[in-house]
């Protein structure tokens, strides 16, 4: 056996461009808290591993980016092993509980009651985080999840300061946290948002995280946690069971591979979208004559293939484990020639004459990972809205996602962002919500950038222009901080950060045909590294936008 699987390292290393032989001298953290990746670089220092660390970072920033994600919530985790080159994802997403059903969040009169999928209890899946952190440890770590989990439970019992980005989230979702005690107890003060620096205390989370530290994965989804959970939960009209905590599975997932440029490109596979449609738009590209146009012509031809890869998410993409998805065709370089064939080099195509419905999201966090022995991590972790359902089950401090609303509640129906699913991701039992976290590695034998950002539909052309940068040579500091710009098939607009471009760079696109959407604000919190494999150095940054650190050492 032990031969068998140095052999296969053997060979792995002899056949593959991608794998770095030499160890770094250095590791590196990007997070959206500098306390999450403080905890990260602690147990780097006590001798774990990235994987080690990525519990470390997920589990503290569960406590001190609550808006984000957290233990009631899911994720996804895509690693990359140093010693083999294996790479995986790690598959935490919620599932839709047994007594779901398509219809759940209708109203007597047959339409979307948007409230039920978005506040409170009913609007949560069965989260899947507490059961990643443990099959993380057990298959990939090298520390027990009492030592991996001690940095957040540190936190939570001291608690962590109020900012302004906490307090805008708070402010937006304040009437929601108010109808659960233990949201408004935890997160308001009195009922309204906190005053700035003053501290954030989770007594019952750090007791749920130490339950989880001690006894793994059956520490969350049975016994003592379980049962508050079950309890609050129906007691808030929910529809959870105890066998649905207990049926709850981790996946590994082979992730979504391809190439661009003569870079190879890792991402992941569904019930994210991410991977299929970064690969879709890459593919497309490598047909258009992109590298030389300019600017305003690349930002044209961009557009038109986040239209077209953004449409297929909409037509075909749902939880794999119940729908099929035509992965291979849609991540192919002979599909992307057809789609790129109806690009029109000067004008904008119209999103109603390909027909059909699309995707979704807001919050949500990311945080990226390289140790020095070259083992990597790219995870974004979700609770779906800001707070997620707003819910806190009482006696835990798990404050329940809203993922449910990533399902397609009905279909043609527009989400909570103006936005319609169809067939492939309508609500079933057990099924996951298809998603657009969107983790990436992308790499060649000069350099690597690990990346990915919270944004919901926005994170897949993020990741997309992050890594049409980093080809062209930007630094990481740059990748995080240029302006960014979105079209996701419908609304047929193209989306723009403010501020950002100029006024001249927008007529531009105009004169194509495009309809322009300025946002008014900036969007994204984009966490990377950069592997310079000559210097054998590391670089990181974190998104200005944001709040988070990222740091070398
Ligand atoms: N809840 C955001 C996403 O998974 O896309």
């Amino acid at each position: 056996m032990m031969f068998i699987r140095q052999l296969s390292i053997c060979l792995t290393l002899l056949f593959s461009p991608f794998v770095a032989s030499d160890e770094l001298q250095q590791a590196a953290i990007a997070s959206a808290h500098p306390l999450a990746t403080q905890a990260g670089l602690e147990i780097l220092q006590q001798g774990g591993n990235a994987f080690d660390a990525a519990v470390a970072v997920s589990a503290a920033l569960a406590v001190v980016e609550p808006a984000g994600s957290g233990l009631g919530g899911g994720g996804f985790w895509l690693l990359h092993r140093a010693e083999d080159g294996f790479q995986t994802m790690v598959d935490g997403r919620e599932t839709a509980p047994a007594a779901a059903h398509r219809d759940m969040y209708l109203d007597d009169n047959g339409k979307v009651d948007k409230q039920l999928s978005l506040d409170g209890a009913l609007a949560a899946g069965i989260p899947g985080v507490p059961a990643a952190l443990d099959h993380l440890s057990q298959h990939y770590g090298r520390l027990p999840l009492t030592q991996t989990l001690a940095p957040a439970i540190r936190y939570a019992q001291q608690g962590f300061s109020v900012t302004k980005h906490y307090q805008q989230l708070a402010q937006f979702r304040l009437t929601t946290l108010n109808q659960s005690a233990e949201a408004r107890t935890t997160f308001l003060t009195n009922g309204q948002v906190p005053e700035l620096n003053s501290k954030i205390i989770q007594h019952n989370l750090a007791a749920t995280l130490q339950q989880l530290a001690q006894h793994g994965r059956a520490g969350f989804y049975q016994g003592e946690v379980a049962d508050k959970l079950i309890n609050s939960v129906q007691q808030a009209g929910g529809i959870w069971t105890q066998q649905d905590l207990r049926n709850y599975q981790v996946k590994e997932r082979t992730p979504i591979t391809g190439s661009y440029q003569g870079y190879k490109v890792t991402s992941v596979a569904p019930p994210s979208s991410g991977g299929i449609v970064l690969l879709s738009m890459l593919n497309q590209l490598e047909q258009l004559d992109y590298q030389h146009a300019d600017i305003h012509q690349q930002r044209h031809l961009l557009t038109e293939v986040m239209r077209r890869a953004y449409f297929d998410r909409s037509r075909y993409m749902g939880d794999t484990d119940f729908v099929s998805v035509p992965v291979q065709k849609l991540s192919s370089k002979t599909y992307a020639k057809t789609l790129a064939a109806t690009i029109d080099n000067q004008l904008a195509s119209s999103s109603k004459q390909l027909a059909a419905p699309p995707s979704k999201g807001e919050d949500t966090t990311h945080f990226s990972i390289i140790d020095n022995q070259g083992n990597r991590v790219s995870a974004t972790l979700s609770i779906n809205y800001p707070f997620g359902s707003a819910f806190v089950a009482d006696g835990t401090g798990v404050l329940l996602n809203d993922e449910m609303d990533d399902f397609s509640a009905q279909i043609g129906a527009a989400n909570v962002y103006g936005l319609v699913g169809n067939e492939a991701n309508a609500i079933e039992a057990n099924k996951r919500p298809l998603s657009s976290m969107s983790p990436t590695f992308i790499e060649n034998d000069q350099q690597l950038m690990v990346i990915g950002t919270p944004g919901g539909s926005r994170i897949i052309t993020m990741v997309l222009l992050g890594i049409l940068d980093f080809i062209n040579g930007e630094d990481a500091d740059t990748i995080v901080s240029k302006p960014r710009f979105h079209h996701q098939y419908l609304p047929d607009v193209i989306q723009v950060e403010t501020p950002g471009f100029e006024a001249a760079e927008l007529t531009a696109l105009e004169q194509r045909g495009h309809n322009i959407k300025p946002l008014n604000r900036r969007y994204g919190n984009m966490q990377i590294i950069i592997h310079d494999k000559h210097s054998n150095s590391l670089t990181a940054a974190s998104d200005p936008r944001g709040e988070g650190m990222a740091r070398v050492h």
